[in-house]
């Protein structure tokens, strides 16, 4: 276990920004996650649990807290009944290696959420979903500590709450999550209904196999997403809203093509980046070094040297103008740490 005090953040995360952390830890083993915890006990310091800091934004002034990074990276399949395997990897496991290893030994389940920055760990949190799959399509469960007594514990697919980019788990906050078991299966059916996905069909890519399916959406998520190598991003900023069908009825008045799919509770899901882009025009609309992506307008970009704080103030901006236009208040998908 490494424990540091004062490291900068920035370098943890996919924005590049962010100042330092009173205390960082970084831990393999669960016995050095339950030494983190008394640590942070000990100093009375809140706990930040960091994946690869894809879907965080930094504060300028840093953390006063542990962040703790989880580095546990081993994978383990297992071979179950009827074709189906349960893959075991460590929360601090590269998401998309997982999704690597499962399609080059021909198992779908994952095959869409290709090409995810993030860990193991921090995919299970945010329920992470693109091209018509989430996470919870294929969780089994997820051993992890309780923070407030140090036992490990079980979470199973039935006390999993997942829900669009949520979990037992960023609801609870009081678990870290060691390792998580996914059921794959070689008998899987290829998922290509969603639009990206069906275009590419119809325009002859190859959309039969696990490794077919992985490629293409790696394919679609290099033309739409920045790369954060090259770019400080933590891909969408905001969730799309979930409103009311009468809420949908009004808007759906004014903006008769905007896209809608509805939940079957009265609720529908509505598409933000087509609302930023085609209602209120903000497609690329920057303030100083951030901005809204040219080609997916939901993502904000940071160039080198911006800060967190004004990556908030565009933020902001934003939500304030599609209030403004349609009374949505939008919720973060990114989470603010500091
Ligand atoms: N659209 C526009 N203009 C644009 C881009 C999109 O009008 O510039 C409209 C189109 O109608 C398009 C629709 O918006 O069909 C939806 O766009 P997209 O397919 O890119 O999906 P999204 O709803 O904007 C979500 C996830 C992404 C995920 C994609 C693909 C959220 C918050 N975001 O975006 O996840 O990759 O679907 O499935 O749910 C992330 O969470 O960080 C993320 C990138």
């Amino acid at each position: 276990m490494i424990v540091r005090s004062g490291i900068p953040l920035a370098p943890h995360t996919t924005f590049h920004i962010g100042g330092p952390a009173r205390v960082f830890i970084e831990a393999d083993t669960e016995e050095d996650i339950r030494a983190a915890l008394g640590i942070a006990k000990r100093r009375a310091l809140p706990l930040y649990p960091l994946g690869a800091g894809s879907n965080v934004l930094v504060k300028d002034e840093g953390v006063e807290g542990v962040v703790l990074k989880v580095a546990s990276r081993d994978i383990v399949f297992e071979p179950g009944n009827d074709g189906s395997y349960r893959l075991i990897a460590g929360a601090g496991v590269r998401w998309d290696a997982v999704v690597d290893t499962a399609v080059s030994r021909g198992l779908s389940g994952i095959e869409n959420l290709a090409g995810i920055p993030g860990t193991v760990g921090g995919a299970t949190v945010q329920n992470i979903g693109a091209y018509g799959a989430e996470l919870a399509d294929v969780f089994e469960y997820a051993d992890s500590i309780d923070t407030t007594t140090g036992a490990l514990v079980r979470i199973t697919r039935a006390e999993s709450a997942f829900a669009y980019r949520s979990s037992f788990f960023k609801e609870s906050r009081a678990h870290v999550i060691v390792r998580v078991a996914l059921r794959l299966t070689t008998l899987g059916t290829p998922r290509v209904g969603y639009p990206d996905l069906a275009r590419a069909r119809e325009a002859g890519t190859p959309l039969s196999t696990p490794p077919e399916i992985a490629a293409a959406v790696r394919a679609i998520r290099s033309q739409k997403l920045p790369d954060p190598s090259e770019e400080g991003t933590a891909g969408s900023f905001f969730k799309n809203p979930v409103i009311s069908d009468a809420s949908v009825a009004t808007l759906r008045a004014r903006y008769p093509e905007m896209p809608v799919f509805p939940q079957g509770d009265g609720m529908a899901k509505v598409s933000l980046a087509w609302l930023l882009d085609r209602a209120l025009s903000l497609k690329g609309y920057a303030s100083g070094p951030v901005r809204l992506y040219e080609r997916q307008p939901l993502v904000i970009v940071a160039r080198e040297g911006a800060t967190a704080s004004q990556v908030d103030a565009l933020a902001q901006e934003v939500a304030r103008r599609v209030y403004d236009a349609t009374g949505i208040v939008l919720e973060r998908e990114v989470e603010t740490f500091g």
